[in-house]
């Protein structure tokens, strides 16, 4: 009798269900498919918890076209593709799903709520190239080893996934190339990361004060809508900070001395912005530095000697501004093809820009905002650094012919890999 009613009442589902077109999968009167089947046994109870979430997350997925989840099947979670196992640090005889690595698999899913959350000894999530959407959970703060979350190239919209400053391990962070909009929120360049990785998104606002705060050795946040200036307080990232992409924003304003304090700084780009004003001298003192990027702004004034003085130079962009004055250090390093000064206004030197450009841009009066011209003045000669060979000048006009050109291959660029949007790790 009992029976009986549950057929019927199951049986009424099943059309309700059908006719509202929600079912999927088969209804199973019985248990739910998600409890681990009673004939399943596992190598680890761990295992055992994290098999019924795999599988309701495998029921969410909407596209594979390369057929990964059909691997997701049975007790060896280990060897499910995109699934690695290892010893949690709370019990190193037991094993437990550790890491995800789903780059490239261009599956579908309209959230990963319930999933990357519920995975309790998850480190890593690696997702690049797929098709996930939605936000991410704050449940995610509660997985106590978790440290390196990707999700690069997907389609996640909306606001920064502010759920991510719960996790207190958390390293790497890589959102770049999809649709989140709006504020970066502060709070992210007070996290203890390594590395951040936001380009080519649609993040709109002015960079904030305390940006600088940020430990990070790699920072992008190319190919948004930044505006404002870059803040002073970038020189208190001077002990960590690498590699920095600014490029295709909104910048303006002029360029802080404070970008001199970077000793570490091997990348440095900010081109196409709307930066103005000169070069201030402390970038002499960018002891590290490879490859340095201006290109595309609307600065001006003479290219201190001091930085083209600086040894570790491979390659420093300063086309498409208004320079109108390089001295003998600057020159040499234009002859051996480190220096790019093309289009600009200098004069005796092949493809500047056309005298009315330079005219025209010269006729109107350019100000730093924030400070007043004499304070700008003043730290723009400052240089935070004893340089310890100054560089001998050329002696002029030499007719030796141009000296060999020194060419060494820049050091491989984690953060211009990361203007591509496939896999970084
Ligand atoms: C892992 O799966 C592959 C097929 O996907 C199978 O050939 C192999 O035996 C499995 N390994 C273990 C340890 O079960
Ligand atoms: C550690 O894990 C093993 C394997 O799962 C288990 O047998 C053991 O009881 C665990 N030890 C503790 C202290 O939880
Ligand atoms: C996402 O899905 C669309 C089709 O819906 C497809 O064209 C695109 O290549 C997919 N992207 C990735 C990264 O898999
Ligand atoms: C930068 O460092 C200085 C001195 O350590 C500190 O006073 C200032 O508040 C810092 N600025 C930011 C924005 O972190
Ligand atoms: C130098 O840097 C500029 C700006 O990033 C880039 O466009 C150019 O290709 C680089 N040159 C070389 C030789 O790598």
């Amino acid at each position: 009798m009992e029976h009986n009613n549950h057929f019927i009442t199951c049986t009424i589902l099943i059309i309700l269900l059908t006719l509202l077109g929600i079912l999927r999968q088969d209804c199973e009167c019985t248990s739910p498919s998600l409890a681990p089947s009673p004939d399943l046994t596992f190598a680890d109870v761990r295992l055992a918890v994290v098999y019924p979430i795999i599988q309701s997350f495998k029921l969410t997925i909407t596209l594979d076209p390369l057929g990964i989840t059909s691997s997701w099947v049975g007790s060896d979670i280990c060897n499910y593709t995109g699934f690695y196992c290892d010893n949690p640090p709370d019990n190193t005889s037991a094993t437990t799903l550790a890491a995800i690595d789903f780059n490239g698999f261009h599956l579908a899913a309209l959230t990963l709520d319930g999933f990357i959350d519920q995975l309790p000894d998850l480190a890593i999530f690696h997702a690049n190239s797929n098709n996930f959407s939605g936000t991410i959970s704050p449940k995610i703060a509660q997985l106590p080893y978790f440290y390196e979350l990707d999700i690069s190239n997907n389609k996640f919209s909306g606001q920064f996934p502010s759920a991510v400053f719960g996790i207190a391990g958390l390293s790497f962070l890589d959102i770049r190339f999809n649709f989140f909009t709006g504020a970066v929120p502060p709070q992210v360049f007070s996290q203890a990361l390594d590395a951040l990785f936001i380009n080519n998104n649609n993040f709109m606002q002015k960079l904030p004060d305390n940006f600088g705060s940020t430990p990070v050795q790699y920072l992008t946040l190319a190919n948004n809508k930044f505006t404002g200036p870059i803040p002073t307080s970038i020189g208190n990232a001077s002990s960590t900070l690498t590699e920095v992409l600014l490029l295709n924003n909104y910048l303006t304003g002029c360029l802080p001395h404070e970008i001199g304090l970077l000793k570490k700084a091997t990348v440095f780009d900010v081109g196409n912005n709307l930066l103005t004003g000169p070069l201030p001298c402390s970038l002499g003192c960018l002891e590290s530095i490879e490859q340095l990027n201006f290109a595309r702004n609307y600065l001006y004034g003479e290219v201190p000697e001091l930085l083209c003085g600086v040894k570790s130079l491979v390659n420093l962009s300063l086309s498409n501004n208004y320079f109108t004055k390089i001295g003998p250090t600057c020159w040499k390093l234009v002859k051996s093809g480190v220096l790019d000064v093309r289009k600009n206004c200098i004069h005796g030197i092949p493809d500047q820009r056309p005298y009315w450009d330079c005219f025209n841009f010269f006729s109107h009066p350019r100000a730093c905002p924030t400070y007043p011209y004499w304070w700008w003045r003043h730290w723009q000669y400052y240089v935070p650094c004893k340089i310890h060979s100054p560089p001998p000048p050329m002696p002029p006009k030499s007719s030796a012919g141009p000296p060999p050109p020194k060419y060494r291959p820049a050091s491989s660029s984690i953060t211009y890999s990361a203007l591509n949007r496939h896999r970084l790790r």
